[in-house]
């Protein structure tokens, strides 16, 4: 069976004022328009002390701190390539 790739967005009150309010979105319907609902897990996590550092998305035990729409993208177009 094929390993899902986690994903995880901070919903905690800075990075979500900061961004994550966005990204949550969009990750969300990155996943619903490519399909890909059922090959992650996707979760959010209260903060994670890395507020000033944030929006924080952790994508298979990376974690990537201020990131943009953007750079999901390219991250996300990234882990999922072979599709
Ligand atoms: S709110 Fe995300 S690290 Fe604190």
């Amino acid at each position: 069976m094929e390993e899902k790739v986690n994903i995880t967005i901070c919903l905690g009150s800075s990075c979500f004022a900061h961004g994550n309010n966005v990204n949550l979105k969009f990750i969300k319907d990155y996943l619903k328009d490519n399909n890909l609902m059922d090959k992650v897990n996707f979760k959010g996590e209260l903060c994670n002390k890395l507020c000033n550092e944030g929006p924080v998305v952790v994508i298979d035990n990376v974690t990537y701190k201020g990131i943009n729409k953007m750079q999901l993208e390219q991250v996300l177009d990234k882990t999922f390539k072979h599709q």
